[in-house]
């Protein structure tokens, strides 16, 4: 059985902020890709790619951590459906940072264009081949799952807001860098 620790350990707070940065970065980006002049498209839509599927490494890695280190757990003041709550966004991110890379790699292989990881070597989909039918449906899924982050994101938010200013707790602390950065085991 894992222990629960009193804030996040050093490996995970390492990867929430890595990954929260590069999907942030792959929202604004993404949602603006059909924008971009010609000549930056190819170049944008690379970069894309191999920060997206480097997503999809990282969250392997979070989801490895997150078993081995434990998590804090929410104060006991907390009530219990915000706990369900919290952990169902929490879980809903973790299951849609993994959908939403797998979506965009099946789609550009079903496409034809097998992504190059930063230019350097090609990641084909195992079982995938050009599929032009399964290309439109994991476009329209990529479009769908990065609208539903959106809404996960804010949830996020709004969650350690509310803790951060109303219930003066240290919830969002347990996250940060900075303060009571020791390891309390609690058991
Ligand atoms: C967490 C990871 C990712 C995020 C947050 C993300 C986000 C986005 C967003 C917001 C769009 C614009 C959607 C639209 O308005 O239609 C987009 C488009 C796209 N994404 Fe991703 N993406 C991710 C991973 C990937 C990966 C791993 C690949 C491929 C290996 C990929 C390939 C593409 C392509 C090719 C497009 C352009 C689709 C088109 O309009 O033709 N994405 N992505």
């Amino acid at each position: 059985m894992h222990q629960l620790r009193s804030v996040y350990s050093f490996r995970s707070k390492i990867m929430h902020w890595l990954v929260a940065i590069i999907v942030l970065s792959l929202l604004v980006f993404g949602f603006n890709l059909s924008r971009m002049p010609k000549t930056m498209k190819f170049t944008a839509i690379m970069f894309h790619k191999s920060f997206g599927l480097t997503v999809l490494a990282l969250m392997l890695f979070r989801i490895i951590f997150i078993l081995r280190d434990g998590r804090p757990s929410l104060p006991s003041t907390t009530p219990c459906w915000e706990k369900l709550l919290a952990r169902f966004v929490q879980y809903g991110l973790y299951a849609l940072l993994i959908l939403m890379p797998l979506s965009g790699w099946i789609m550009s292989v079903a496409a034809g264009y097998v992504p190059k990881y930063f230019g350097l070597v090609a990641i084909p989909f195992p079982g995938i081949e050009k599929n032009i039918q399964l290309a439109n449906l994991m476009k329209a899924s990529h479009k769908t799952l990065a609208w539903i982050i959106v809404a996960f994101v804010v949830l996020h938010l709004l969650g350690n807001i509310k803790h951060y200013f109303l219930d003066k707790d240290t919830v969002v602390q347990t996250m940060l860098f900075k303060g009571n950065n020791r390891m309390k085991i609690k058991g």
